[in-house]
């Protein structure tokens, strides 16, 4: 007999069955036992019934603990009060491997799943966020692909910042020091929308940032674009089309991982029925002043308590554009009919979960790129291959970053973007 996976068991309804996974859990007496099986696709309960079964078999059965390995065949049958409404008459059993003592019973303090994160990953919780993982790295590279994008790679050792010298990380390279991981892609796909137009990737990115919140990884992953004769309101659009695209892919086809997350599918919803908000950043301290009593000094960038409270306000992503030029990165154009701002832009997404998109219309003057590289301490030598994109037929040019872990920790209704990704590093974090 063929095995099917616990789910397309499920869906069988009765008759004759066999599967193979893991214990989940397991209770019982001296004469019947319940081990729920649990593998990729689902959990069934197994009920081995000391009256039908062979005093070996029996026997055999009780070596079953928490997360061993063991194959069983038998009649499915309903049953209300099993977990998932179904359970599987034991008549035959194969242990594949057996477990020690699951160290993950008892604590499930944050650090110690920490610890156990090798092990953790096999928790319903952490199943569920790596298939809508899966599913949202598909999405992505589905979106860009069908905008017509090729998928373009930038180097992962680099010899210039992007996005703040304070916050990279030097590598050894050979006994050199000015090799750093990649903060972002840009600095080199720039040079590739020559060739190709319209690019975009989805990558290892590395940030030394000194912050120990709930948003904060030192190695995540960013879904990057970047695409020759744009304009500002395209990139922006295409960043909205992208986000829908990958609340609808989940939505779709992840209604039961979410309930596993216990997550409030009502708040995603508006995210396909609604427009985005857009408003500058003028606008922004204006209503962060007026609906939410917040008064900031104009100049200063949004913190993440000004981003919640606005965040608070709609159920939408915000897109805020036109921040002052002192507070974003080198490469941002300046606004030609107000030069203390630039065409920058975050998405801002809500409940507080914070900035998932940052993106640009790219500066093309060189003489101001030069400048702003030497305010931030930089040396314009270092860059010149970046500056000479700008020598030989540039042209109007922007793109965005999108933090992929911002995304799923938001999609999951995560408390923290640790439980985002598999083998989470921050400050204090880099093992298992
Ligand atoms: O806003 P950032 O720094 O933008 C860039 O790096 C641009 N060069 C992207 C581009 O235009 N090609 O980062 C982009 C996104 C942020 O909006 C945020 O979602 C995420 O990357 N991000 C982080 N995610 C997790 N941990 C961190 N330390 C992050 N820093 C940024
Ligand atoms: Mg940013």
């Amino acid at each position: 007999m063929e095995y099917t996976s616990i789910k397309d068991t499920l869906a069988k309804k009765s008759g004759k069955v066999k599967i193979r996974g893991w214990c989940y859990r397991e209770r019982g007496s001296n004469a019947v036992r319940f081990i729920v099986m649990r593998d990729s696709s689902e959990i069934i309960q197994c009920v081995f019934d000391k009256a039908k079964l062979s005093p070996e078999l029996w026997e055999e059965s009780q070596k079953i603990k928490m997360e061993a390995s063991f194959e069983v065949s038998g009649e499915l049958a309903k049953n209300e009060k099993a977990p998932t409404g179904y359970e599987v008459q034991v008549e035959e059993l194969k242990i594949i491997g057996l477990s020690d003592t699951y160290p993950i019973a008892k604590d499930f303090s944050p650090e110690f799943l920490l610890d156990q994160r090798h092990l953790w990953l096999r928790s319903r919780k952490m199943t569920a966020m790596l298939k809508i993982r899966s599913t949202i790295f598909g999405a992505i590279d589905e979106y860009f692909k069908g905008e017509g994008f090729y998928e373009y790679h930038s180097p992962i050792f680099q010899s210039v910042q992007c996005e703040g010298g304070s916050d990279l990380f030097t590598v050894d390279y050979f006994g050199k020091k000015d090799v750093f991981l990649a903060q972002t892609w840009q600095l080199y796909a720039e040079p590739a929308i020559f060739a190709l137009e319209k690019i975009y990737t989805i990558g290892p990115t590395f940030r030394a940032e000194k912050s120990k919140t709930s948003r904060h990884l030192t190695e995540f992953w960013m879904a990057e674009m970047e695409m020759a004769w744009c304009t500002f309101k395209d990139i922006q659009d295409y960043g909205e089309k992208l986000i829908k695209h990958i609340v609808k892919k989940v939505l779709d086809k992840h209604q039961d991982d979410l309930k596993v997350l216990k997550r409030d599918i009502s708040k995603l919803q508006p995210i396909l029925e609604k427009s985005f908000v857009r408003m500058t950043y003028d606008e922004a301290l204006k209503i962060l002043k007026e609906k939410c009593d917040f008064e900031i000094e104009w100049g200063k960038d949004l913190r993440t308590i000004e981003e919640d409270k606005l965040s608070a306000l709609y159920d939408v992503p915000i897109i805020c554009t036109h921040y002052p030029k002192k507070v974003k990165a080198f490469y941002m154009m300046e606004d030609k009919d107000k030069p203390e701002v630039v065409l920058g832009f975050d998405f801002i997404a809500p409940e507080g979960y914070g900035e998932i998109i940052g993106g640009s219309q790219r500066e093309h003057d060189i003489e101001k790129i030069k400048q702003r590289l030497k305010d931030e301490g930089e040396d314009p030598a270092e860059y010149e291959f970046y500056l000479d994109t700008r020598k030989y037929g540039s042209v109007p040019h922007g793109g965005f970053g999108l933090g992929v872990e911002r995304v799923v920790a938001w999609i999951c209704g995560f408390d923290s973007i640790k439980d985002a990704i598999p083998f989470p590093r921050t400050m204090l974090r880099w093992k298992p």
